[in-house]
């Protein structure tokens, strides 16, 4: 993975970036002396060199157990139970669902749409199933949906015996309501790990065990991911360590005016890995009223709608493109002999090729009309680089928010919409709020 910065230093102030690149060292060294803020979180700073191969070959056993029996994988989750091992499965699957003796893996408890839910019983009427059920509390609303959806249709399609071979719960190692019925019904279970928070568990079996199911190498992602934990380490200097430079950079440019982030790619299989890395900064850096706004388009369809915006809008964006040096499969620019299109001057060429024009022409295009533009390039879509981007952004993400000065590991925020959502479902325990938010609503 490189990092290239060259089209965001000139929109930076030399002075600021400085300062900040200096004070990455002290940012990195806090999330390995834990004596910064939300220190009970960073057990995901050493997880990948901490994970063991008798680690990975439990993963994997238990995931061709599940891929030998099941047509269909339903795993269920939300945000951190859910967007890590989707960006990946996502990034490497077959576009169209053409994954070979694969199962196919299907996501459920993000949501809480009924149609959503109704159309994944459809899908599930007379295929054998599995459920992956992801979440550390076991109460989230979502999830607990969904899973109380798919235990009652497996456990009436195959009965109950049969059922509980066919459900594993990733969760908490004892609190949790998940645990608990785990327990209870004998389920097969892996851990979360307490001091590894949702965004920041790919790597423990939130990300391992769906990714495993996919058909994917796990050994070949945590590899990735510990390459780049090396390379991001506190002995590593600034000038060679790109999760502190990529961190600077973006301070920098947030305290010139730049508050919002778009990552951008080119390759629509990167799209959940944007989903991913959202949350990421999102949760991690949105707080105490700052934080720069992380989103995210896909190059070239977004261009057709978004990049007026980007490029002649107001300049309050920085955007980062995440590149893929090589396809993986070839696709020529064919010939028409009519030509009506005007494209044949393309004919004969990779597709990637254009693609890769239309990259570097659009970075142009924005650099010139004043987006800041930084630059990260893998030389492949595969299981080893998808693991050192995961672990680049994560550090990254941890310096970047004790730069900041925030607490980059909590998410106090997220409670809000729960607390409104169970007053006006009269959930027990909230009979205050529930008289407050309706007095609200009548006024
Ligand atoms: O990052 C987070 O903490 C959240 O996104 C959680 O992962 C998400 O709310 C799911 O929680 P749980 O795993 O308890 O179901």
């Amino acid at each position: 993975m490189k990092l290239n910065l060259e089209n965001a230093a000139s929109f930076a102030c030399a002075d600021k970036l400085a300062k900040l690149a200096a004070e990455t060292a002290a940012a990195n060294e806090l999330l390995e002396s834990g004596k910064g803020a939300g220190n009970d979180f960073l057990g995901w700073v050493h997880l990948p060199s901490s994970i063991t191969d008798e680690f990975l070959a439990e993963v994997q056993a238990t995931a061709n157990l599940l891929r030998e029996t099941a047509e269909i994988i339903v795993v269920a989750g939300i945000g951190g139970s859910y967007l890590g091992p989707r960006a990946v499965n996502e990034a490497l699957d077959h576009t169209f669902g053409l994954n070979g003796n694969n199962p196919r893996v299907v996501y459920a408890g993000n949501n809480i749409g009924e149609d959503y839910l109704a159309d994944l019983m459809e899908l599930l009427e007379g295929k054998t199933f599995a459920i992956i059920n992801i979440s550390k509390s076991g109460t989230t609303t979502e999830t607990a949906l969904a899973f109380r959806l798919l235990k009652t249709k497996l456990e009436a399609t195959v009965g109950k015996e049969a059922a509980r071979e066919l459900i594993v719960a990733v969760t908490d190692k004892e609190k949790g309501a998940a645990r608990k019925l785990a327990t209870k019904e004998g389920y097969k279970t892996f851990v979360i790990p307490d001091n590894v928070g949702g965004r920041f568990s790919v790597l423990t079996p939130v990300g391992l065990l769906a990714i495993a199911c996919a058909g994917h190498d796990i050994k070949a992602l945590v590899k990735g991911a510990q390459d780049m934990e090396k390379a991001t380490g506190v002995d590593v200097p600034y000038d060679q360590n790109p999760a502190c430079q990529y961190a600077a950079m973006r301070n920098a440019l947030y305290q010139d005016g730049k508050k919002i982030e778009i990552l951008v790619n080119f390759q629509p299989k990167l799209h959940y890995m944007m989903e991913w890395w959202k949350q990421l900064f999102g949760e991690s850096e949105g707080k105490d009223l700052k934080g720069i706004y992380p989103a995210s388009v896909d190059f070239t369809t977004d261009l057709h709608s978004m990049g007026q915006w980007i490029q002649e809008g107001e300049r309050t964006i920085f955007e980062t493109v995440v590149s893929v040096e090589k396809a993986n499969k070839t696709v020529l620019f064919p010939h028409d002999e009519e030509n009506l299109d005007g494209l044949n001057f393309l004919a004969g060429k990779r597709v990637d090729e254009v693609n890769k024009m239309a990259e570097l022409g659009t970075r142009l295009a924005h650099v010139d009309g004043g987006v800041p533009n930084m630059l990260v390039t893998i030389p492949v879509l595969d299981e080893y680089n998808l693991g050192q981007l995961i672990y680049f952004f994560e550090r990254a993400c941890g310096v970047s928010g004790y730069l900041l000065g925030v607490n980059p590991f909590n998410q106090p925020g997220v409670e809000a919409y729960k607390k409104n959502m169970f007053a006006l479902l009269n959930k027990p325990g909230y009979e205050a709020e529930s008289a407050a938010i309706l007095a609200r609503l009548n006024k």
